[in-house]
């Protein structure tokens, strides 16, 4: 394959610092910008990064030459949490949100989770592959290139199965996924028994089929009040984690449980949400590397109080953003436009938004070492937006910026 030379890109985001301070407090020094930039890639490897003027000259013959002038070129985004296989539409719930009912309130009168659950279960594999197909082409035109996918609308082994095939049948159209089996989400309706006995059917029954299909590589559970409480999420984990998974957590959303005082030390590699979390849960984080992955444009959505992201990042805790693209409290795919929210709403500067989108995300995933960063050994997956400033992706902000520079019309 052709050996491809992105030059004098003029904003060359590279993310030297984070990586090299593991994604702790990132400061505009970390980006580690090269204006006038080059990157060279051979066989979506970086095999050299640095200033236009500095390009070896073996790499300027029978090479791709793509000039990039007046674009900014940032690594291929990671979103580390959606909901993106579900059937049904949930834009009732917009309007009753508006006229003041709450999430939990319009869960309890049969909207919320149940609702796609039941709309979801009656999809086929095939309908729910095109869905998920539609859906994955959408998110990687607007940047990403890593993406965490959840399960959680079945809530039953044949319909979690169903979910989790999906994901893996779907085209993925520039995208590697991480699966995540979310049969935690919610205690089903139609659950007859005892609530308990739902945990040891995830235990005994649902963990281990998806383990032997080899659908997830990570275990989720919603604890909160109403969903799940921090016994039985502490206990999943611990059969979770001895059947092979990984395990990431939505904590802290609605209610402060406590989850992120107990779950870190335990290995948990993320915890999602974190609107309540307690100044011991923020120390418990830290101390464990466990990433803090922050949803703006949920809280935003539900008009919830945003998480504590400055205080979170000034502890020393790895942040991570992502999108929650799920039917009922976050229906958008745009991870950009997150990155705008939490410069807004949540007071974070652009590195650790950069920071937040790419490498830390990675973090939470595990994928660290080859995504988030355009530094030779990565993935060769830069993405272009017009601009000279690593701020141009948040300041402008609602639609599509990306570009393919080799498109461009002079
Ligand atoms: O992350 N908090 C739990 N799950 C989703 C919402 C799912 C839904 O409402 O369908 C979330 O916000
Ligand atoms: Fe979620």
């Amino acid at each position: 394959m052709k050996i491809k030379v992105y030059k004098n890109i003029s904003c060359l985001v590279t993310n030297e610092g984070i990586v090299a301070k593991k994604g702790i407090r990132p400061k505009q020094d970390d980006l580690g910008i090269i204006f006038d930039g080059c990157l060279v890639i051979q066989n979506n490897k970086i095999i050299w990064t640095g200033k236009t003027k500095n390009l070896p000259s073996s790499f300027k013959k029978n090479t791709t030459l793509i000039d990039c002038k007046g674009l900014t070129a940032y690594p291929g985004l990671v979103d580390c949490h959606t909901h993106p296989i579900f059937s049904g539409d949930r834009s009732r719930e917009f309007e009753l949100r508006m006229q003041g009912s709450t999430y939990q309130e319009i869960a309890a009168a049969g909207g919320g989770i149940w609702s796609t659950v039941l709309a979801t279960r009656k999809s086929s594999l095939a309908e729910l592959t095109t869905l998920a197909e539609d859906r994955f082409k959408k998110i990687s035109e607007l940047g990403v290139r890593l993406l965490e996918a959840k399960s959680g609308y079945g809530l039953n082994l044949k319909d979690e199965i169903k979910s989790l095939e999906a994901i893996k049948k779907a085209k993925k159209s520039n995208l590697e996924i991480v699966s995540t089996c979310l049969a935690a989400h919610a205690y089903p309706r139609d659950w007859k028994e005892d609530k308990k006995e739902y945990i040891s059917y995830l235990k005994e029954i649902v963990f281990p089929t998806v383990k032997k299909k080899n659908l997830a590589e990570y275990i989720d559970v919603f604890c909160d009040t109403g969903y799940f409480s921090v016994e039985d999420t502490l206990s999943l984990m611990d059969s979770a984690i001895g059947l092979g998974f990984s395990v990431r957590l939505h904590g802290e959303e609605l209610d402060h449980t406590g989850i992120a005082e107990k779950a870190p030390k335990k290995g948990c590699h993320s915890i999602d949400h974190l609107l309540k979390i307690s100044d011991q849960g923020i120390i418990e984080m830290a101390k464990h590397e466990t990433v803090a992955t922050l949803l703006p444009a949920t809280s935003f959505y539900l008009r919830e109080s945003p998480a504590p992201a400055r205080k979170l990042i000034d502890s020393g805790v790895v942040v991570a953003l992502a999108s929650d693209f799920n039917p009922g409290s976050s229906p958008t795919l745009n991870l950009p436009l997150v990155g705008t929210f939490a410069a807004v709403q949540l007071g974070m500067s652009t590195a650790e938004i950069i920071a937040g989108i790419t490498w830390n995300a990675a973090k939470s995933l595990r994928k660290e070492s080859y995504y988030g960063a355009l530094l030779p050994g990565f993935k060769g997956l830069p993405v272009f937006c017009e601009g000279d400033h690593p701020s141009a992706l948040f300041y402008r902000f609602g639609y599509n910026q990306f570009l393919d520079p080799r498109k461009r019309t002079k």
